[in-house]
């Protein structure tokens, strides 16, 4: 059976964002969307990377004659802008790498882009998200059903990482609280919190929970299923793969977000020689070890698993 016979099941979406640029959002995408296809999933790989937008250089495609600028600006719609790639059962959707400066999309735009992507034919669409935190990156991260986020293991991307996991879970617990008409509550406390005593969003919630009798379960009931997935690229040695574990503890203790450890992916020295030489993804061998790394990030991802200490092999 090939993509479009296969029909039912509902898209699940992955966005992949955090970070700043180079950290290697757009290769993890990428090579996972390889991979979930190579298991026989529809996958649809779209670049909304806006201002950025480089997912057709990974996969040799020079000059696009459509891309998702058809989406917003003509109402094209995105099954007429889905490209093929050199994999079976992966097409993509190429972003607007013409427009440098696109400009940023407002909270309808994305709506209506992930209603439609909602409707597409396929299992899976992974979005590559760009860099960033601005809020209209966040705003699509947490539209997502996964949200992966990717740091290589330095001091100054793990902080960015943080920073970013912080205000996407603060900006997701406003929108609930807001929704259930916490709003203004939330507002007052925080606006005022050093005479509530409250240092940090643990605290606010905490202090909230307790005050108003609704809240926990609220929050017990909508942030069920929500979760960071953090992927550690570039590593080099046992010691760098082990941070992830204290990525998670530190999002858990201190921001008080459910956060996975769902991978590393060693730095592969081949790779980037290999990729500017072939500058297709589909035609490329990567190694056996690179395509382990990511066999179990997608699986773990799919899963809702993660890394256990005792996987880590020491060295
Ligand atoms: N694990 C890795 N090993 C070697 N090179 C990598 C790895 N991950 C990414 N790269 C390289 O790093 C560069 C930046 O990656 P990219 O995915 O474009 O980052 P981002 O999308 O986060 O800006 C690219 O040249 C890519 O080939
Ligand atoms: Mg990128």
């Amino acid at each position: 059976m090939n993509f479009d016979e296969k029909t039912g099941s509902k898209v699940e979406i992955w966005a992949v964002g955090g970070g700043k640029g180079g950290t290697g959002k757009t290769f993890l995408v990428s090579q996972a969307a390889i991979t979930l296809a190579e298991q026989n999933k529809r996958v649809i790989l779209l670049d909304t990377d806006f201002g950025g937008a480089n997912i057709h250089s990974f996969f040799g495609i020079k000059r696009a004659p459509k891309t998702i600028n058809l989406f917003f600006e003509k109402k094209e719609p995105l099954e007429n802008l889905l490209m093929e790639t050199g994999v079976e059962n992966l097409k993509v959707i190429v972003g607007d790498y013409r427009s440098i400066n696109s400009g940023s999309l407002n909270f309808a735009m994305k709506s209506r882009l992930f209603r439609h992507i909602r409707n597409l034919k396929a299992d899976y669409v992974l979005l590559d998200l760009g860099g960033g935190t601005g809020n209209d990156t966040i705003d699509a991260l947490l539209l997502a059903d996964r949200m992966i986020v990717v740091a290589v293991p330095e001091i100054t991307s793990v902080e960015n990482l943080f920073q970013f996991i912080k205000s996407s879970f603060f900006r997701k617990l406003k929108q609930v609280l807001g929704d259930h008409g916490f709003r203004d509550t939330v507002r007052e406390i925080w606006g005022d919190r050093k005479r509530y005593g409250i240092k940090n969003i643990v605290e606010l919630i905490e202090y909230i929970k307790k005050n108003h009798a609704d809240v926990d379960a609220i929050l017990t009931r909508e942030l069920a299923d929500f979760a960071f997935y953090v992927i550690l690229n570039k590593v080099r040695n046992s010691m760098e793969i082990k941070e992830g574990f204290s990525i998670r503890s530190i999002c858990i203790k201190h921001i008080g977000v459910d956060t996975r450890y769902a991978g590393y992916i060693e730095y592969d020295f081949q790779f980037w020689k290999n990729l500017s030489l072939i500058r297709d993804l589909s035609k490329m061998n990567v190694s056996q070890s690179l395509k382990k790394d990511i066999l179990i990030i997608t699986d773990n991802i799919m899963s809702g698993e993660q890394m256990r200490m005792t996987n880590i092999k020491n060295g």
